[in-house]
């Protein structure tokens, strides 16, 4: 491993998110982003090896500083690389006639019901070749680079039988290793009710425990297990049998809950310990309470809301009444075609009411809790990987607040300039 040292000083805020507290956050702790003014950061090799003021750091490394190779970040806002704990990105084709008819009156269930919507996706995508699929989904991945996005989440789930859905993991594990945004694999053979197995559902829902699960995990495809439990698709209960068979095979649960209707789905994530419930627009009080008791993550996609019209879920309700909060794009075809992570900042203030460092927070980590990954990712301290963006901003209020627009000045991966 390389040891070459890079020395990033003059940041004007140095947002390192290091508040002492491990572990999903909530309440204030969101809020702590370990702020240093007039921050240098130390990187060698791939890693941080400190983070501090320019004073401090140019006292306790002097020795090393002679042979570093300097980047004046100018006055500028330096953070972690942003996470997206929660995307579909790696699809065939697109649906902008979809766009269209929902703005003719069509709703998201509607168009999904009859035939078009998950399954208009799952038909492009079983159509792609390995080699599309990729390529298009690599699109997807420069994209999220170059808006400060340096990991995300992906699920596979527009295959709904089991070789469009290995391909879809066997993509993102290819894309992990050649494209430097890293992908975190989640199966989601429950994403719709294929239409042969309609009526059949208890039937569809055996066949994923049965052969799918343990095609997925003899392969080690993926690391968590996701269900879209709602009315007209899975139940509270078929959700359940799916996270539970998944947990023997190793895979983590995650829910999309209580997206269109209330449906117990905040409760049930609470109840089978998944790592994070999603989308919770329509979430119970008693759905709210139970997660924040469990200390399950709610991972909110205000963008997603925003682009069907609906009210978003209550962020700041849900901050706190103590739910450890993260955001994410959704990335998918259908209800958020957007790899912004910035965007999703600016939208979960506006439209969540949460506060832009709350925001920061939940974009950062809270979202490499909801990927398990906060051992390594989702702040800047030592020994962590050098995952950093550099803003063209001073203020980072003003990542939220000057919103629509691209302000990532440069991203680095792993110590490796990849954007800028
Ligand atoms: O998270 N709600 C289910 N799944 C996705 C949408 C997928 C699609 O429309 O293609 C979501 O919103
Ligand atoms: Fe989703």
């Amino acid at each position: 491993m390389s040891s070459r040292i890079l020395w990033i000083k003059n940041a004007s805020q140095l947002a390192t998110l290091a508040s002492g507290v491990k572990g999903p956050r909530s309440k204030s702790d969101m809020s702590e982003l370990g702020l240093i003014e007039n921050g240098s950061l130390l990187i060698k090799g791939n890693k941080i090896l400190a983070a501090a003021s320019a004073g401090e750091i140019e006292k306790k490394y002097a020795a090393i500083l002679k042979d570093a190779e300097i980047i004046d970040a100018s006055g500028r806002l330096v953070t972690p690389g942003l996470i997206d704990p929660h995307t579909h990105a790696a699809y065939g084709g697109g649906r902008e006639q979809e766009f269209e008819m929902r703005l003719e009156g069509a709703s998201y269930m509607d168009i999904m019901n009859s035939g078009g919507g998950i399954h208009a996706t799952a038909r492009m995508t079983r159509e792609a070749s390995e080699e599309e699929l990729l390529e298009q989904t690599a699109v997807r991945l420069d994209s999220f680079l170059a808006h400060g996005v340096t990991t995300v989440e992906g699920k596979s789930g527009y295959g709904m039988e089991l070789e469009t859905e290995l391909k879809q993991l066997r993509t993102m594990k290819k894309l992990n290793e050649q494209h430097h945004v890293d992908i975190v694999p989640t199966f989601m053979g429950a994403h719709a009710v294929p239409p042969e197995y309609k009526g059949r559902e208890d039937e569809f829902v055996d066949y994923i425990i049965e052969v799918m699960l343990p095609e997925v995990s003899a392969e080690k495809l993926a690391e968590f297990n996701d269900v879209f439990c709602e009315v007209g698709v899975y139940t509270p209960e078929q959700a359940e049998r799916i996270l539970e068979a998944g947990k023997k095979f190793g895979l983590l649960p995650k829910i999309h809950a209580d997206e269109i209707e209330s449906y117990g789905g905040a409760e049930l994530a609470a109840k089978v310990g998944a790592v994070s419930a999603e989308h919770l627009l329509k979430a119970s009080e008693a759905g709210i309470e139970a997660m924040a008791k469990a200390g399950t993550i709610a991972c909110l996609l205000p963008a997603t809301a925003l682009y069907l019209r609906e009210e978003a879920a209550k962020g700041r309700k849900m901050i706190d009444r103590g739910v450890p909060v993260a955001i994410s794009t959704d990335c998918n075809p259908g209800s958020s075609p957007t790899t912004s992570m910035p965007l999703v900042m600016n939208l979960a203030c506006i439209l969540m009411r949460m506060t832009p460092a709350e925001a920061l927070t939940a974009a950062t980590y809270n979202a490499a809790c909801a990927i398990r990954r906060e051992d390594r990712i989702g702040s800047l301290e030592e020994g962590k990987q050098a995952d950093i963006v550099l803003w063209n901003v001073k203020d980072y209020r003003e990542l939220q607040y000057l919103f629509g627009v691209n302000h990532v000045h440069s991203v680095w991966k792993k110590g490796i300039k990849v954007v800028g």
